[in-house]
């Protein structure tokens, strides 16, 4: 996730608005920055790795001629946040600069093309091509808005980008797919941002450019047309009602909300990652002796669920270790033929790093997942995969746990064709199902918002909750629970529901609210034998369940009914939604502020 800004002013220097709203945009990426903008027929250019602030200080990013230009601040997905694969990005002769947000899938094919056809690469980025492309188109076509027309319908993936070029100095062109990307209208002057918060100190005028769309500006207005067949679009400008501090939240109350409605477009975003290094992943993982998944917290969890996917999937044993726990547990154990699949959001986690630092000094594989690129997990890893979640500024993870399940689940699909585990039929069933998860996830958080809140009203007085799911579905009551119990305060277990004879059981008395999560899977008859147990003491039962799951429905106080039709190894996506939504609403309910948990940090860096 980057954030693209760009503007045209009847008069005075484009480059200080411009710095102004990338740095109302830092929240969208915050490793490099840079802007270009145009005088004079020549393209001016700063760019580096670190912070705003940081950029500004060593380049002055206030001091560039000209009333027009782009700019741009990272969240690195291709190539390392170092000062060459910064945005804005420019072709041969520097005549042209792109600056992009989302993933280019088939750059990699269309970079050979240009390689071949004489093109000088700066960058590892996969948006370097961009301005290639229109650079090549442009020694045909005399029309700058065509070429970048034409570039565009060579692009696979996602875009919102804002381009400029000599050629043509006194317009910016714009495209999107998927990647958002708005206009702002005032009298004297035109903007272009991923968001709206960007412009909000100039105009409240602003329009949403649709997928497939081209948006031109210029000193006489913007032009919208459709990529395709090149018709006219006629949109007017709308009145934003946002306090600048809520724009920022695209109107949600809480960086929690907007990163769990986030989630499936986020989920469509790791449906785009390389192949070559899930297939790297996928070979390191076949040829180990034996395999630990290690993380902490809500990464833990997504290990948990893994454990269950390669297991079942791919007939691979794996044993999930939480960090901090690992050199204890494991380390003596660990040698030459051991591999660590090791998950941390941030890439930083102290516990996690310490196990990955005596696993790496007993010559064992290292393989990461994380969501920073230029992590130190990115750096003492053999194989990195970045899970393309863009910056999670709530304490409490919720997106990112969801693309690290359906990172870890690609994993388990790849490693169970290489292994020949599972049928044909199968495999191409369990591929189109991955598909679908960010269609079901955007329906249940559009369908089920309303009921959970409902949910948090009645019980949110309780004292203490129990969270008990089955195979995959103990996973998920693990992260329900430490959802909960993170942002409201409130003590809660979660166990898988088989151990509630084993001890547990003895708490619960009339009226105890007790969560099951049941997917229609392999262990539905025994959650059904757990749920009359909870039932025949007095427990509340509220029940997550798939669509009429009658039977449930029946023992149930309350339930979250949700449609998947999802093979039952994918179930976790869309299991966990609901119980985000509910710690989220149970916060609200008492009072507390979701996105700042008392006594926690983002990244914990201390052991
Ligand atoms: C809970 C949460 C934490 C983190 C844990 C690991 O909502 O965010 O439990 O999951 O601190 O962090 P990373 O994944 O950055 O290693």
């Amino acid at each position: 996730m980057c954030g693209i800004f760009g503007c045209i002013l009847k008069t005075g220097q484009a480059a200080p608005v411009i710095h102004e709203g990338l740095k109302k945009l830092e929240y969208r990426g915050y490793d490099s920055v840079g802007i270009a903008t145009i005088d004079d027929g020549n393209i001016s250019l700063k760019k580096d790795s670190g912070k705003i602030d940081e950029v500004h200080q060593w380049h002055n990013l206030d001091d560039m001629p000209g009333r027009l230009g782009v700019g741009h601040t990272r969240w690195a997905t291709h190539g390392a946040p170092y000062q060459e694969n910064a945005h804005p990005h420019t072709d041969c002769k520097n005549q042209i600069a792109v600056v992009h947000n989302g993933i280019i899938e088939n750059f990699a094919e269309l970079k050979s093309e240009l390689v071949e056809k004489g093109h000088i690469f700066k960058s590892k980025t996969d948006t370097e091509v961009i301005a290639h492309l229109v650079e090549e188109k442009l020694k045909k076509l005399s029309s700058f808005v065509e070429a970048v027309r034409e570039t565009v319908k060579m692009l696979e993936g996602s875009y919102a980008l804002a381009i400029i070029s000599v050629a043509e100095p006194n317009k910016i062109v714009c495209a999107r797919k998927e990647s958002p990307l708005v206009v702002g209208v005032a009298d004297d002057s035109l903007y272009v941002a991923s968001d709206v918060p960007a412009f909000l100190s100039k105009t409240n005028k602003s329009l949403v450019i649709e997928n497939g769309e081209i948006v031109v500006l210029s000193d006489n207005g913007y032009q919208i047309h459709k990529i395709g067949d090149w018709q006219s679009v006629i949109r007017k400008p709308e009145l934003i009602e946002w306090a600048p501090e809520a724009a920022e939240k695209q109107g949600y109350p809480h960086f929690m909300l907007k990163e769990i409605h986030e989630q499936p477009i986020r989920l469509r975003d790791t449906l785009r990652l390389q192949d070559k290094y899930l297939e790297l992943m996928t070979t390191f993982l076949d040829r180990a002796g034996e395999v630990f998944l290690v993380a902490c917290g809500t990464s833990y969890h997504a290990c948990l669920a893994a454990s269950y996917l390669f297991s079942k999937l791919s007939f691979l044993a794996t044993h999930p270790v939480i960090a901090s726990e690992f050199v204890e547990q494991h380390g003596k154990s660990v040698n030459i033929d051991s591999t660590l699949l090791v998950v941390s959001q941030s890439g930083e986690t102290a516990d996690t790093l310490e196990a990955v630092e005596s696993a790496r000094l007993r010559a064992a594989t290292v393989l990461g997942l994380t969501n920073i690129v230029g992590s130190t997990l990115t750096r003492v890893s053999r194989v990195y995969i970045v899970q393309q979640s863009g910056p999670e500024i709530g304490v409490a993870a919720t997106k990112t746990f969801t693309s690290q399940i359906s990172v870890l689940s690609q994993l388990a699909i790849r490693l169970a064709k290489k292994r020949g585990k599972v049928s044909h039929t199968e495999i191409e069933d369990l591929e189109e199902s991955l598909e679908r998860i960010p269609d079901i996830a955007e329906e249940i958080i559009e369908t089920k918002e309303q009921k959970v809140k409902e949910l948090a009203k009645k019980y949110g007085n309780q004292k203490c909750f129990f969270f008990l799911g089955r195979g995959m579905a103990s996973a998920v009551a693990l992260e329900g629970k430490l959802k909960l119990m993170e942002i409201s305060y409130i003590p809660s277990l979660a166990y898988p529901a088989g151990e509630s004879k084993h001890g547990p059981i003895s708490l619960i008395e009339s009226g105890f609210p007790v969560i099951f999560i049941c997917p229609r899977d392999s262990t539905r008859r025994s959650i059904i034998g757990n749920i009359m147990e909870m039932k025949a003491r007095g427990a509340s039962i509220i029940a997550i369940i798939e669509k009429d799951d009658e039977e449930i429905k029946k023992l149930a106080d309350d339930y979250i009914e949700i449609d998947t039709g999802l093979p039952e190894v994918l179930s976790p996506i869309p299991f966990v939604i609901p119980l985000q939504l509910f710690a989220y609403y149970m916060s609200i309910e008492r009072g507390n502020d979701p996105d700042k948990p008392r006594n926690l940090a983002k990244s914990v860096t201390v052991k």
